[in-house]
């Protein structure tokens, strides 16, 4: 008789799965005295590493889809109905719509974590950029050494271009840029296989938020993860995305890559939105990521 035995564990790790996310079908209302479907059936695939640009104008649904996805939502919103599950690189699947508190606590920064609208009004005046840094990671990496969280903190705030004796300031002593950018640090802290972004640069000025977005392209190529990037501004859209879902009162009407809703859209309001920016119907201009992907065809 032989005795079954359990098969060693490989020796080179498990690729991770090539999708992250998943949302199958997703409701959300506003349970108000006219209840608002602000969500609709919406489906949606983000890969491991893409950048994922969610368009529509104001009021579509952008941030209730952003929301319901983080389980951040609140009543009177309410998940009518489908799925979100979360495709880990060491857990496997995790079915975000039955995680409890305490998990949900351990899941977001850590896993999936999101950088708000009007982000960088939300650092705490009264501490340190320092101390904000290293709470997330006391909270999430209690076995790390002090020296490990204050080093970690430096080396990740120099990572989004903010000098490391910034550590030492308040809020109130940074730009609107810097404050931004403290918030994408904190936001990468953990290494979080996804990133939210929902108008991360709408307060912005113009140069400002193009420095900023390059910096979120470059360090997506170095460190990998997806990102889904909310705004109504279509063309910056077009041109640091991978593809690009569009969304109007509340369903995704159209997903392709960001070369084909350019080039080739099928939507009668994908067609509209473009018409709806000058700068798309003229000469292009300069593309952030020129030479990679599908801006090198677009330019
Ligand atoms: N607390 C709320 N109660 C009722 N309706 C809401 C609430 N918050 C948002 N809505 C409605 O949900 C829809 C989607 O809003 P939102 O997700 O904020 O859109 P977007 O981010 O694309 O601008 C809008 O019609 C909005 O009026
Ligand atoms: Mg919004």
């Amino acid at each position: 008789m032989t005795l079954t035995v359990n098969p060693a564990s490989p020796a080179v790790p498990p690729t991770p799965p090539p999708v992250v996310l998943t949302v199958q079908n997703l409701t959300v209302v506003y349970e108000v005295e006219r209840p608002v479907t602000a969500v609709k059936n919406v489906s949606l695939e983000l890969a491991r590493g893409e950048i994922l640009g969610l368009a529509g104008e104001s009021g579509c649904g952008k941030t209730t889809l952003a929301y319901a996805i983080n389980r951040l939502h609140k009543p009177p919103a309410s998940i009518a109905s489908g799925e979100i599950t979360f495709h880990d690189k060491a857990d496997g699947d995790l079915n975000l719509l039955t995680l409890g508190a305490e998990q949900l606590r351990m899941f977001r920064w850590d896993k999936l974590s999101m950088v708000f609208q009007g982000a960088m009004n939300a650092l705490n005046p009264v501490t340190t950029v320092r101390a904000q840094l290293e709470d997330v990671l006391t909270t999430h990496r209690p076995e790390m050494k002090k020296a490990e969280r204050r080093e970690l903190a430096a080396s990740v705030l120099q990572l989004v271009g903010v000098d490391r004796s910034r550590l030492a300031s308040y809020a109130h002593e940074l730009s609107g840029g810097m404050r931004q950018r403290v918030m994408i640090a904190m936001a990468l802290l953990l290494e979080p296989q996804v990133m939210i972004m929902d108008e991360p640069t709408t307060a912005l000025d113009v140069v400002v938020q193009r420095e900023i977005l390059r910096e979120i392209v470059r360090l997506r190529d170095e460190l990998n993860f997806a990102v889904i990037f909310i705004t109504h501004d279509l063309p910056l859209l077009l041109e640091i995305s991978d593809r690009i879902a569009i969304m109007l009162a509340g369903e995704i009407v159209e997903i392709d890559t960001a070369t084909n809703i350019y080039r080739n859209p099928q939507h009668p309001y994908t067609k509209k939105l473009l018409g709806s920016f000058p700068s798309l119907t003229g000469e292009r201009g300069s593309f952030i990521r020129s030479g990679v992907n599908n801006s090198a065809e677009l330019s």
